[in-house]
């Protein structure tokens, strides 16, 4: 049974959400997955005791998180060795005014930054998480939004994640590993 890390890097939480459902459609393929969050300790991974990596980080600020790239560099020998999957949470990616040409820069951009080359990539639309926002955030969510036309009711949350579109990338995925 192929033995499966994946790696996520969530600020309000959607990016985890999509790895948990990941895990869940791999694991009902047999594999094994064990899912850490990807600023755990970096003494406790080291993803050359696995088969295969996947990573999925979320977007803020037109970036995925600095100390992902870091991590990503640093391993980038036991990535070149295994099949590897990477995935992409923004609101570029969907919503109520999806901009995928974007979404696809932020992907493209992190992997020429951390010279990374996964076999399988994919970007999913996030959410909106307005009541875990602090006032800061929230105001410029509003903003940031409001601009491009998408709900600035900050009473609710707001999830545009195609959950069907991530069940196929983690399909995709399971089909591309060899059994061990
Ligand atoms: C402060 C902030 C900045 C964001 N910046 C961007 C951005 O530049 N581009 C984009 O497409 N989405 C942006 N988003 C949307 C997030 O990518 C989206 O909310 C995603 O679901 C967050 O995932 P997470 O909950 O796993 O952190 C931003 C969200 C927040 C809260």
């Amino acid at each position: 049974m192929p033995r499966i890390l994946l790696l996520y890097a969530s600020t309000e939480g959607q990016t985890a959400l999509i790895a948990e459902r990941i895990a869940h459609t791999l694991r009902e393929k047999a594999h094994s997955v064990d899912m850490l969050p990807a600023d755990t300790d970096p003494a406790r991974l080291d993803p050359a005791v696995y088969d295969a990596v996947m990573v999925g980080a979320s977007i803020h600020y037109g970036r995925h998180p600095a100390y992902l790239r870091t991590l990503i560099r640093r391993h980038r020998d036991a990535l070149a060795a295994r099949p590897c999957a990477f995935f992409s949470v923004s609101l570029s990616a969907g919503g109520p005014r999806p901009k995928p040409a974007a979404a696809q820069r932020y992907l493209d951009k992190f992997l020429r930054q951390t010279g990374w080359q996964p076999q399988l990539t994919g970007s999913f639309a996030g959410a909106l998480k307005y009541s875990r926002y602090g006032p800061i955030k929230r105001r410029v969510m509003i903003v940031f939004v409001g601009l491009g036309g998408g709900n600035t009711d900050t009473s609710q949350d707001y999830e545009y994640t195609d959950w069907d579109a991530v069940e196929r990338f983690a399909n995709t995925y399971a089909q591309s590993l060899k059994p061990a």
